[in-house]
Parts: structure tokens; sequence; C-alpha cells
């Protein structure tokens, strides 16, 4: 054992300082020399493979999603990446809906009528916080609910994970504005995006239906 390992260990030495002068003399015919090239440029040609491979594996993985929708809204902040959605911008999305509120979002139900296999469709009970537009409608449609400092209004809405909105999902107990149309069945639906509550978006949706009343005589006679 004992000489085989020193046979062993001497053949190494002698590999290595071949190796390391015909490095050092840049010998690369010689057959050690020759052979760690071999081995080098196989490691080469692997690695190179590997790379396609990421490459072209990358590229299949992502096909499904070649135009993914990059939406702005209206101060060109980013606010989509869903696939398949179509988003105006906050100032279109305000004026297209016939109600805007602001409200909290009580409870989120399975909307079973609405969901296909491929979307969980879900409705929300909304506390409404502030109407912005179409109080009429809002007034008909809602269900007052005895508060503990006053009395709120509730309203169902649909359409939360509607794949043709961007922002199409809430959370309970979320407090968001909301761009709504009636569904026809006495209802609202969400009709865009949903509106992240800030200060900037509550003054900036106020402003918008403002200037909108003040074009068309306040058409909902609120
Ligand atoms: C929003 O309302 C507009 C105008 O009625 C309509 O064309 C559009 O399809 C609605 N969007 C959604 C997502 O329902």
């Amino acid at each position: 054992m004992a000489t085989m390992n020193t046979t062993a260990q001497m053949e190494a030495q002698q590999h290595f300082t071949k190796l390391t002068n015909c490095r050092n003399r840049k010998r690369l015919k010689n057959s050690l020399c020759g052979y760690s090239h071999v081995v080098s440029s196989t490691y080469t040609s692997i690695s190179l493979w590997m790379c396609l491979l990421t490459v072209v594996f990358c590229l299949v993985a992502l096909c499904p999603y070649p135009a993914r929708a990059l939406m702005l809204d209206a101060r060109g902040r980013l606010i989509s990446q869903h696939p398949r959605c179509r988003d105006a911008r906050l100032k279109d999305a305000t004026k297209m809906a016939d109600v805007v509120v602001s409200g909290k979002v009580v409870k989120l139900l399975q909307d079973e009528a609405h969901s296909t296999i491929d979307h969980r469709m879900m409705k929300g009970e909304i506390e409404v916080k502030r109407v912005f537009k179409g109080e009429n409608m809002v007034d008909q449609m809602a269900e007052i609910m005895p508060g503990r400092l006053r009395p709120h209004k509730m309203v169902m809405v649909e359409g939360f994970g509607d794949p043709g909105i961007c922002h199409n999902s809430v959370r309970e107990r979320d407090t968001k504005i909301f761009l709504l149309k009636p569904n026809g069945n006495g209802e609202l639906k969400l009709n865009s995006s949903v509106v992240t509550l800030t200060l900037r978006n509550l003054d900036y949706v106020d402003a918008v239906v403002h200037s909108e009343y003040k074009g068309d005589n306040r058409q909902d006679g609120s």
C-alpha cells in the first residue's frame, strides 16, 4: 500500500511538473499538455452547451408571455404587468366609470356564476366610505347597515379576478378606490383596475370627476 501510494504520489508529482513545465514553456503539443487541452476544451464545450440550453429554455419558458401589457397610470407610473389585461389611464378610467367610490372590502365571496376553470372570480361586499360619482346609483343599490358610529352603505361588487382588468384582486379589509359600472343585475362590477388609496389618488380622482361635471351639468343629479 505504502509503495503504491508513493508511486502514485510520484506520478502525480511528475504529471504536475510536466504540466507546469509545459504551461511555462507554452509547449502545447506535448502529450500531457495536449491531454489537458482536450479536457479543458471538453469542459468549455460542455459549458457552452449548458449556456445554449439555458437560453433556449428561457426563451421557450417566456414564450407564452411575449406581449405583456405594460401600463402607465396618469402620472406615468407602471401599474400593471398582467399578460392579457387592458387598462386605461386613471383619468380615462375615472371618466368611463359610472360609479366611483372609496370603500373597504368587508367580505370576499366566490363568484361561481362567473368563474371558469382558468379564472376564479370573486365578489366583494364593500363598505362605502366616500362616493365620488354615481351617488344616486349607489343609493339605489346599497344596503344600509347600522354601524357603531353611524349607518354605512354596503354594495356588492363583482369582477375581482377578471383577467381583462390589470389590478383585479383585493383582500378582505383592504380600502381602495373602485371604478364601477352597474352589472345589469342590480349590483356593481369593476370596470377598471382597483386603485390604491393614497391622498394623491383621492385628490386626482376627485379632480377628474369635478372637471367632468363642470363640463356636462352634473348628469347624475347629485
Ligand atoms: C368598462 O366600461 C366600458 C364602457 O361601458 C366598456 O366598454 C368596458 O368593456 C368596461 N370594462 C370592463 C372591464 O368591463
